[in-house]
Formats: C-alpha cells, structure tokens, sequence
C-alpha cells in the first residue's frame, strides 16, 4: 500500500464521471496521488442507482476491493453517489467502509477522509440535501484534458415516473452564474478547446430559488463569448423546457456545436403521458423541426425507454416511428426497470422481460440503421476534429500513424497523419479533415489543412 494515494470506481452517468474527476483533482491539490487498486490507500466507489442492480454492482466492486487489498484495515473505503444516497449507512456492514457521501454530502468528502486516515477506526456518513448548491473546493490544476464539464445545477424537479434522480440527487439547485464562469475560464486558461454545462435538466437552470436570474439561454451567451472557447456543448435537456430562445442560440452562436442530445424515451403520447413527461409527440417533432430551422445540419442523438408498464406493441410502434421521423444519430436505450418509490414502480401493468427484450433488439436493429446512414452521409465532406490522443486504430500497417478525436456533432474521427508526423503535438487542438470512410461507430479521415 503507498500512503496518501487514491483509486476511484466510476459508475453512471455524466455528473458521475465528472464528480469523480473532481474528487482526484481535491485529492492531488491536498498532496494525493492517483495508484492502481492494489496499491491505494483510499479507494471511492462512486455508484449510480439509475437502472437495474445497482446494490448488488456496488457490492460486487466492494468485494473485489476487499479482495485486491487483502481486506487490509488500513485500506479507506469511500462510497459516494446515488446508491450512497439511498443505501446510506447500511454500507458500513463492509468492515473498509468508512465513509458514505451523498450526491450534496461528496462536496465534503477530501476534508472528510483527511479526517479519517488521522482517526483510524472512525466512520463518517455525509447524506444531507443542502438547501443550496455547495461550491467545491479548488482542485490541482494541470494541463486541461480538451474537454471540459463544467456543472451548472444539481438535482432534479421532474420527477418522471420512472426515474429515481429527483430521490437520489435532490431537488433542483441552480448553481451561480458567476462560479459558473470561473470555471469555464480556468479550463480555458488550462487550454480546454470545448466546454460541455452539465445538469439533468439544463433548460430549467435558474428556475429554482437558488438561481441568480440568469437564464439558460443567457448563461449560454456569456459562455460562448468567453476568449478561447472553441467548441460549446451541454447535457441534459428537456424537451418540455426548451424554449424558442434555446432553440434559436442553434442559429446565433457559431460555437455552439450542432448536435443536442435530446430525450425522447416514448414516441406514444399514452407512454408519454403516463411517464410524466409533459410533452408529446406533436411536440417533440415540431422541436426538432425547429432546431433544425435554426441550424440545418444539427444531429440529434437521444435516450428510449421499452417495455415501460402498459406500453402496446403499437405504442411501440410509434417509438420507431418517430426514430425515423427525428433520423437520430445515435441513442441509448434501456429496458424499463423499477425503481424503488417511483411512481412507475407501482404501475400494475408490467411489460414481460422477454417482451421487453425482443423490443429492445428491434429499436437497436433501428438505431443502427439510422447511424449507420447518418454517418455514411458524412463520407466525402470536411469537418474540424479536436483531437483527443492516439488512435487504437492503427490496423493498415503503412507506417502512418492515426489520432482519434471528435468532430462537431460528436462523432468519433480516426486521423491518419501525413508521414513523419508523430501526432503528440496535436493532441488538444483541432485540425481539418477529410471524411475518407464510415466504419461501424465512427469514421476514418486524413488530415486535410489547418491546425489551431
Ligand atoms: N436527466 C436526464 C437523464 C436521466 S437518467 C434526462 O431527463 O434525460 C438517463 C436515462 O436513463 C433516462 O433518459 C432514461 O432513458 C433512463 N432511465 C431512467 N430511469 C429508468 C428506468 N427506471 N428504467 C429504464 N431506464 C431508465
Ligand atoms: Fe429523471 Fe426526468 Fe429528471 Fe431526467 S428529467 S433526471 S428522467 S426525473
Ligand atoms: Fe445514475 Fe445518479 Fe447519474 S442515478 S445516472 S449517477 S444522477
């Protein structure tokens, strides 16, 4: 075991993936340092409760810590996230785990396991909702990854029938806009190119008693305005709070990128209706019809739920329907699962698994079809890619090598170098390309002009 080293576990979504990033960042800025498990001293599982087995994904990585670190006494064991949140304090029956920290609670956590490696034998649990969104401590700074997640809010107000987040991350709170901003300029002065505003409902930003009166759309604007910002994104939306003024900044800003990952998770307006979302299909069209006014090449790409209770193969039908009618990029689709105290939960007209599962096959077989013509489409064209490090996709053999990246609408891009060219010097900054090739998920390109 090295003293003062740390190894994080990341399951879930964005906000989790970002947490955790910040977490090692407060962790090195107080003298840590990143170790393989086998190695660390405090090890954080930050968890997710949002589909199916999340406890038992939990344990399961709680015993192969305990199993990698020999059950070591001396080994920190720190759950954060959304199944800290709900299991709470029941997480102490594994004898390493001495802190459990909830979604609000993880802003304390580095102070907290100082406190704790100084007390052996100690616990704490940190799983309070804070009346307002708490500022995190500063952490260590270093050259910027290319992206950058910057969160705007925390929580959620929806509460679809479904979902358990509203439970896990509490209601919703505005972060302010100025906080907001400072970060945005550190990763820029970091050499950040893009910027993605995280939240589970980003349209609703300041519609909370913690906003300062800065709307989405205008914290949109000053964002894009900032020096150096080359490419802006943002997650989530929600169809129900995307305003004309939102959808028109597609239009406005040239650096706002044009693809929107836009949930849709039914095309039946009965499916929609009963899952709470408070749009419907009418609406969800004339939306991206409207985005697509503002900005004719925008991708849209989304999230789907099958088999949620009481969905009819027509119902289903129309989801597919409207897969088409939207051409999405790409989506992400789960089978409906119960969640504990949702409304859905309590829904007696449960879909069979099987039937769920076949469903979901088909809406891949969909999805495929539509990517895989999104992305054939871009064959021939030329595009501005970030690049992010080395391609893994280096099959041809010929000497030249390959660096993977992004393009505008979020698509993966292998970039093969002219000759001589070893490529490290361009990992961070954009370059132009040229579409040569679709593969499965992604596309090939040669570098084709200009690097900033
Ligand atoms: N705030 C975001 C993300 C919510 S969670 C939004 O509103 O889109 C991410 C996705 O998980 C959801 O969009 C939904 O498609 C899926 N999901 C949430 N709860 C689920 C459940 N009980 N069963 C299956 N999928 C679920
Ligand atoms: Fe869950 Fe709905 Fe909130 Fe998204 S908008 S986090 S699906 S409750
Ligand atoms: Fe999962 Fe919590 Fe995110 S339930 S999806 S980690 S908000």
């Amino acid at each position: 075991m090295r003293e003062r080293s740390y190894h994080i576990i990341t399951f879930g979504c964005q906000m989790n993936v970002h947490d955790s990033r910040w977490l090692g960042s407060a962790l090195r800025r107080r003298g840590f340092s990143e170790a393989p498990l086998r190695e660390a001293e405090v090890v954080v599982v930050n968890t997710c409760s949002v589909r199916e087995k999340p406890e038992q994904k939990v344990m399961s990585a709680l015993g192969r810590i305990r199993q990698e670190t020999n059950a070591s006494p001396d080994v920190l064991v720190v759950v954060t996230g959304c199944v800290a949140q709900q299991m709470g304090e029941e997480l102490f029956r594994q004898p390493q785990v001495r802190l459990v920290a909830g979604s609000d609670g993880i802003a304390g956590a580095p102070q907290a396991i100082e406190r704790l490696l100084e007390e052996p034998g100690s616990r704490l649990s940190l799983l309070d909702f804070t009346s307002g969104y708490v500022e995190r401590e500063e952490g260590a700074r270093g050259p910027a990854g290319a992206v950058a997640y910057v969160n705007i809010m925390q929580g959620c107000d929806n509460f679809c029938a479904y979902c358990i987040v509203p439970y896990t991350r509490g209601r919703q709170k505005s972060r302010l806009t100025p906080a907001i901003l400072d970060d945005c300029r550190r990763a820029l002065e970091d050499g950040t190119r893009e910027i993605c505003l995280l939240g589970q409902n980003v349209n609703a930003f300041g519609r909370d008693a913690h906003g300062d009166g800065v709307s989405f759309a205008e914290l949109l604007r000053q964002t894009a305005a900032l020096p150096g910002l080359a490419r802006l994104r943002y997650v989530t939306p929600h169809p129900k709070d995307m305003g004309p003024e939102d959808v028109a900044l597609f239009g406005e800003l040239p650096n706002l990128c044009p693809r929107l990952h836009l949930p849709l998770q039914a095309g039946s307006d009965a499916v929609l209706a009963r899952m709470g979302r408070k749009y419907d299909a009418a609406r969800f069209v004339e939306l991206a019809d409207a985005l697509r006014a503002a900005r004719p090449d925008l991708a849209l790409s989304t999230d789907l739920i099958v088999g949620f209770p009481g969905e009819s193969e027509e119902d289903f039908q129309q989801t597919l329907a409207l897969m088409r009618r939207c051409g999405f990029m790409s989506s992400f689709s789960f089978c409906y699962s119960d969640r504990p105290g949702t409304r859905a939960s309590r829904f007696l007209d449960k879909i069979a698994p099987d039937v769920q599962q076949d469903r979901l096959l088909r809406l891949q077989a969909l999805q495929e079809e539509l990517g895989q013509a999104w992305l054939d489409a871009r064959v021939g064209t030329e595009t501005d890619v970030l690049i992010e490090g080395e391609s893994r996709r280096d099959a041809e053999n010929d000497g030249l090598k390959s660096m993977q990246g992004r393009d505008p609408y979020g698509a993966p891009v292998h970039v093969r170098l002219p000759a001589a060219d070893d490529g490290a010097s361009l990992i961070g900054r954009m370059t132009r390309v040229r579409i040569t090739e679709a593969k499965k998920h992604s596309l090939m390109g040669q570098q084709a002009g200009a690097i900033w």
